[in-house]
């Protein structure tokens, strides 16, 4: 279902159902199941057989949902945390320096919420391969039920290893390494074992603390990698809303500001959202004009992502 596309819902399919961008719920459809929540009950019966994207009304009539198709960036949003996880730009950002394709094959670990792994599982499909590595012997359980439930085994093979320890037990296989480890540096012999000898590889690592970055780079030179390149990806959302336009004559004349009495902007804000400004609407006809506005003005460091190449050759420790 992550990697294949159908159009009608089934029973037994693996559905986002999407309330507000706040509020989305993955579920199993079931015939004879039901999902409620605030805005009331949803019979899957109702669900099965219409085209995902459908609108989905309650059973009292006053609430709806829309039925989506499950994507990895729609899992990205919805996955129970059980770590810290990758978000959008990093993951883009990296699958693209990674040259992830169809027929990739990628090491990860550790798999943690396994947030990106369903996103390069989507991209190496349908004949590359994931193998994910966690030492947290309940992660690794629940992201293999995940993997499961998500139909994934095919492209996925997760396993429960301390990679620090142990390494991958892989060796000139892989095409691209990723790390979010505590200790990387300690991964980077293992990596390039890993790695395939024929063609270029590539390895990223993703540390939240400048001193691990330091660390990871002395052990890719010291390892032979070349092109060591280090970022950092920040994200600045932005939404359409109406803000009010003062009065020019007035504020040229030295006068108090009006503006232009409030309507509208029934719009629920989030709470992170500075409050309505006086006159603001939602309406661009109510004496305000439609910008297009970060909704927060900058948005916290995640982690620093370090890439570097390997050449073809002969591995040398
Ligand atoms: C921040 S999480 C990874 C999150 C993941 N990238 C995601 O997008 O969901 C880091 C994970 O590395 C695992 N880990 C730490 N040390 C490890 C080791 N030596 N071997 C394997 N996994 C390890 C932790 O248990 C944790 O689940």
């Amino acid at each position: 279902m992550f990697h294949e596309y159908r159009s009608v819902v089934g029973d037994g399919d693996q559905a986002v159902l999407y309330c507000t961008p706040e509020s989305m719920y993955p579920i199993t459809v079931a015939a004879g199941k039901v999902f409620n929540n605030k805005y009331g009950s949803f019979h899957h019966d109702d669900m099965i057989g219409v085209r995902y994207g459908s609108k989905v009304v309650s059973h009292d009539g006053r609430g709806f949902v829309y039925v989506l198709h499950p994507t990895p960036a729609l899992w990205t949003q919805i996955v129970p945390h059980r770590t810290q996880i990758l978000y959008l730009p990093d993951i883009s950002f990296i699958s693209l320096y990674l040259d992830l394709r169809p027929g990739k094959v990628v090491i990860e670990s550790g798999t943690g919420s396994g947030s990106f792994s369903h996103s390069i599982a989507r991209t190496v499909a349908p004949n590359g391969h994931l193998y994910t590595f966690e030492y947290h012997e309940q992660r690794a359980a629940t992201a293999q039920r995940e993997f499961v439930e998500h139909k994934l085994t095919d492209v996925v093979t997760i396993e429960h290893r301390d990679v620090l320890a142990n390494g991958f037990g892989k060796s000139g296989i892989a095409d691209a390494v990723f790390l979010d480890l505590p200790a990387p540096w300690d991964a980077v012999a293992a990596a390039k074992e890993a790695l395939r000898s024929t063609t270029i590889g590539r390895i990223c690592s993703f540390s939240p603390c400048i001193e691990q970055v330091q660390r990871t780079v002395l052990a890719l030179d010291e390892h032979g990698f070349s092109e060591i390149r280090m970022f950092e990806c920040l994200a600045k959302d932005h939404e359409v809303r109406t803000v009010p336009l003062p009065d020019i004559a007035e504020a040229i004349g030295g006068n108090k500001v009006s503006f232009r009495p409030a309507k509208g902007d029934r719009r629920k804000r989030r709470r992170d959202e500075e409050p309505a400004a006086p006159g603001a609407s939602d309406d661009p006809g109510e004496g305000g004009v439609l910008v297009s506005k970060p909704v927060n003005a900058a948005r916290g460091h995640t982690s620093y992502l370090t890439f570097a190449i390997l050449a073809p050759g002969p591995r040398s420790p």
